[in-house]
């Protein structure tokens, strides 16, 4: 009987086991929490193709690794989704004022995956608009720097390019070979890369699927700067950490005027940027009001702009303060 009680008593204690074996997607998704230790998730979401964290010594640099080592990071549909996610929650949140992608030191990424694409047909991919939610990333309002080791071909220099400013390792290789494969790039490469490098030197990347080195890019101003492999990733985050503690909305609207230059006229251009400038003397006076406090209202006279502090750090300011900033004049506080 005692052995029965305890077959009994086994039985039951497995079943219960059985029930209390997690799901495969909570364990899945337990498993990434351990895995991601202390990542941001900007509390949306968990991501098996990419890491994502904020750096920074004030935390206010986002940063995404992309993370499909086997693939050299080809950018399949759930990749993508996750970039896009990721980039969504940075967009949110109001710490963040850069964000810094990259890859492995092989690959920043070596293109759309391949194997995703091949099965497809052309009234899929026409009616799906595929690769369409790509642009997303050049519609990302903060300013993102894409640091490129290794290869960034086809879709992956297309994605570099979305980004604002591109750094180079020294061995990195770009390339739109998808000629090889007997089609064309399909992110934008053909425009963004024309662009970027000038005509000549872009058809004969698109027409021969040839890959120019760093230094070549630099060369053609594909990219902003190039540096050791291993060095790579800090010197970009110096670079957003500095772009980071600018003021969000000053940086915002320096993105939007650069990046108007693409789509409009010189005049239309030349008008959106005077307007923009123009507004950031409302965020200045305002300001400037707050920073004075209770000081003579003459300041606000006073030449603006230039500004060297965040309006968070400054605590009001005193009147012999004001008298200090007056001399120093142009010198101003902004919101940030
Ligand atoms: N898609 C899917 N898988 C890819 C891939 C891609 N774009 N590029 C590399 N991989 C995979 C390979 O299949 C291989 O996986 P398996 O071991 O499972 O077969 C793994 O990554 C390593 O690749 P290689 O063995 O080829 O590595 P290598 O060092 O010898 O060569 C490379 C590196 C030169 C980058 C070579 O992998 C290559 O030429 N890749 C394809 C590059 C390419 O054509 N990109 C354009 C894609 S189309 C596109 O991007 C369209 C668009 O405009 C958006």
């Amino acid at each position: 009987m005692a052995l029965v009680n305890t077959i009994v008593g086994a039985l039951k204690s497995a079943a219960a086991c059985r029930y209390a074996v997690p799901t495969s997607s909570s364990l899945l998704q337990r498993h990434n929490r351990l895995a991601l230790g202390n990542n941001y998730n900007g509390g949306s979401a968990f991501y098996s193709n990419i890491t994502v964290e904020k750096k920074g010594k004030k935390n206010n640099v986002g940063f995404i690794q992309l993370n499909r080592p086997k693939a050299l990071n080809a950018l399949c549909d759930a990749l993508m989704k996750e970039l896009q996610t990721a980039l969504s929650d940075f967009s949110k949140d109001e710490e963040v004022g850069c964000v810094v992608l990259t890859g492995s030191n092989k690959a920043f990424a070596a293109g759309a995956d391949i194997k995703e694409m091949q099965p497809r047909e052309f009234a899929e991919v026409y009616k799906g608009d595929f690769l369409g939610f790509w642009n997303s990333i050049s519609l990302f309002k903060k300013p993102i720097i894409a640091a490129v080791n290794g290869y960034a071909l086809g879709g992956g220099c297309e994605i570099a390019m979305m980004c604002d400013i591109i750094y180079a390792g020294e061995k990195a290789k770009f390339g739109q070979p998808e000629i090889l494969l007997g089609t064309i790039p399909g992110g934008g490469g053909t425009q963004r890369l024309t662009q970027a490098v000038g005509k000549s030197k872009a058809m004969e990347m698109v027409l021969t699927g040839d890959q120019i080195s760093a230094q070549e890019a630099l060369q053609f101003g594909l990219v902003a700067n190039v540096y050791p492999v291993e060095e790579l990733v800090d010197k970009v985050m110096e670079k957003a950490e500095k772009i980071a503690s600018m003021s969000q909305i000053a940086t915002g609207m320096a993105k939007e005027a650069v990046n108007s230059s693409y789509e409009m006229t010189l005049a239309e251009g030349i008008h959106l940027e005077r307007r923009l400038f123009h507004s950031t003397f409302a965020t200045i006076l305002k300001l400037a009001i707050n920073s004075i406090g209770s000081c003579n209202m003459g300041i606000i006279n006073a030449k603006l702009i230039t500004c060297k502090q965040y309006i968070r750090n400054v605590p009001l300011l005193d009147l012999k303060t004001c008298a200090r900033i007056m001399r120093t004049a142009p010198t101003c506080f902004y919101v940030k």
